[in-house]
């Protein structure tokens, strides 16, 4: 296991550029979940204080819900072709068990994301569509008017089961963040340890000394 204090010794994970986009659409989507949540049952309300109350969410959950979208758009066409499923994904998969047992040593060897994120990645592709597609038809300021009442009504539901599931997959994700220690840190400063990258991922490992070398 490298010394973290060796900057040298380290590998670049996410470029900077993907950091910053990747914290937007954190902030943004808190603050579209908090607002959209206080919306959808009284007994979340007290959530409307998190962008200045009942009116103020109302007004700004859509907008909030647009710059997510904007952010997400680059950091999601960015992560497309890390997320493609490989031969090695369906493998991991039925090794579960070991996954959560953290008996790594039995796995088989990862590109840059393994397939639970993959998996989850196109959750996320697909809610956020959903969200943008069924935001704009309920949209009542500028565009509910334009559709029939059954497809505002169709939307309106959709719009809450893509929210409900993108919530519960962003719980996963934190969960499966938190879990494997150096991810958010990777998050954060954009580097991981060699020792992270082989224990983790280590056909992307091989590849980033192969292609680049460490930094
Ligand atoms: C506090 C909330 C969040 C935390 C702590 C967090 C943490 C992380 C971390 C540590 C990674 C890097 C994983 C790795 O290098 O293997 C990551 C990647 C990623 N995050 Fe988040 N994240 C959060 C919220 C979100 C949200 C709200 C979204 C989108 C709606 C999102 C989408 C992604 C995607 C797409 C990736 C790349 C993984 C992939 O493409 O499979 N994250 N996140």
């Amino acid at each position: 296991m490298a010394d973290k204090s060796h900057g040298p010794d380290l590998i670049l994970r996410h470029e900077p550029r993907d950091r910053v986009l990747h914290w937007l659409i954190v902030i943004a989507f808190v603050g579209a979940a908090a607002s959209g949540m206080a919306l959808f049952h009284p007994a979340l309300y007290w959530l409307s204080n998190l962008l200045g109350g009942g009116r103020w969410s109302v007004i700004l959950h859509p907008f909030v819900g647009i710059a997510m979208m904007l952010f997400w758009v680059p950091f999601a066409r960015m992560a497309w072709s890390e997320n493609r499923l490989q031969p090695y994904d369906r493998r991991w998969l039925s090794q579960i068990g070991d996954v959560v047992a953290n008996r790594d040593d039995r796995l088989p060897d990862i590109g840059k994301y393994n397939a639970g994120q993959k998996l989850l990645y196109y959750v996320m592709v697909a809610c956020m569509i959903v969200l943008l597609l069924s935001g704009i038809v309920i949209w009542r300021r500028y565009f509910a008017a334009s559709f029939p009442i059954g497809v505002v009504r169709l939307a309106g539901v959709a719009h809450a089961v893509a929210a409900f599931v993108l919530v519960l997959g962003i719980v996963v994700h934190v969960s499966a963040a938190v879990w494997v220690k150096g991810s958010i840190s990777s998050m954060m400063g954009g580097k991981v340890t060699p020792g992270w990258a082989w224990k983790h991922h280590r056909l992307w490992f091989r590849e980033r000394i192969r292609s680049q070398g460490t930094r």
